[in-house]
């Protein structure tokens, strides 16, 4: 299917590794071109060059902490600079720790708050008002189903999920008759760094070993297997398009139909 991204202008948060990266790849490869954030300057540059490299495209690197107003602002405009526009922007810079309600400390929570909740609002603030002075855009924020149903290991993730996803209804309502488009994608686990390591801190906290961890995974969703990071990256270039034109405001799940937890108790 040609999506019709051919001179598309993308900003991918958390885009030097894991879902941010085969989304900007996959982006890259529909003829958009993107910028890349991440706080570390050199996995970033890394990613950068090796997606520019392949796709033929300009994919260029802005290193930021999304947990930070200004940085998500000076990022943004970066972008703005660069190439004049954002046609696309796609949310992946986030992380909460996985933990029992007795160990987790304010701190975890505060973390997971600031950086998946709060660092999705600072984005969307900074990035949909200019698409709506441009005359419209399409937003796709990846969350994660947490949001949509309990799990007692990862609280710290469902409460800033579930929070994402009320704040993307809002804007959606809000911005929607402004020309912004803006959807949300909902994994379940996805073989990525983040997953690598909530299977060793799950191993941890149940006192089992890491492949024991990915089993217990593995069998809470039905189709019995981990989500690889392109398929997450497909669905995100296809909301992101204007084949998909007319959906808007959608929260969609991404995870082989998982609705338990990850870990039975
Ligand atoms: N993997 C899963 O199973 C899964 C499931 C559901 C939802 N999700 C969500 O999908 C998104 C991507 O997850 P992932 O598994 O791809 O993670 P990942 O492999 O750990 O990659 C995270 C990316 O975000 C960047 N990042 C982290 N903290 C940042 C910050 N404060 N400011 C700017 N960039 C930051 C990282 O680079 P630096 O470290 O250099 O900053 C990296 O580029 C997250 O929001 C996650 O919650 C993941």
């Amino acid at each position: 299917m040609d999506l019709n991204m051919t001179g598309k202008i993308a900003l991918v948060t958390g885009g030097s590794k894991g879902i941010g990266r085969e989304v900007a790849r996959r982006l890259a490869n529909e003829g958009c071109d993107v910028v890349i954030t991440a706080r570390n300057a050199k996995d970033l540059d890394e990613t950068a060059a090796l997606l520019s490299n392949e796709t033929g495209r300009r994919v260029v690197g802005q290193a930021g902490d999304m947990s930070d107003s200004a940085d998500v602002e000076r990022c943004v405009k970066a972008a703005v600079d660069e190439f004049g526009r954002i046609d696309v922007l796609v949310t992946c810079a986030g992380s909460s720790p996985g933990g029992l309600l007795e160990e987790l400390t304010d701190d975890e929570w505060m973390q997971s708050l600031n950086l998946k909740f709060m660092g999705y609002v600072r984005t969307v603030r900074a990035v949909v008002p200019r698409m709506v002075e441009q005359g419209g855009g399409s937003v796709v924020m990846v969350v994660g189903n947490d949001g949509l149903k309990p799990s007692f290991w990862e609280m710290t993730a469902g409460a800033a999920n579930a929070a994402d996803l009320n704040f993307a209804s809002s804007v959606a309502d809000q911005y929607g008759p402004k020309g912004v488009r803006l959807n949300t994608v909902n994994p379940g686990p996805v073989d990525t760094e983040r997953w690598d390591g909530l299977e060793k801190a799950f191993a941890r906290d149940m006192g089992v070993d890491q492949a024991e961890a990915r089993r217990r995974a593995e069998v809470s969703i039905p189709f019995g297997r981990i989500t690889q990071p392109e398929e997450v990256a497909s669905l995100v270039a296809f909301l992101a398009s204007d084949v998909a034109a007319s959906v808007h405001g959608a929260h969609v799940p991404i995870d082989g139909a998982q609705r338990k937890a990850l870990m039975e108790r």
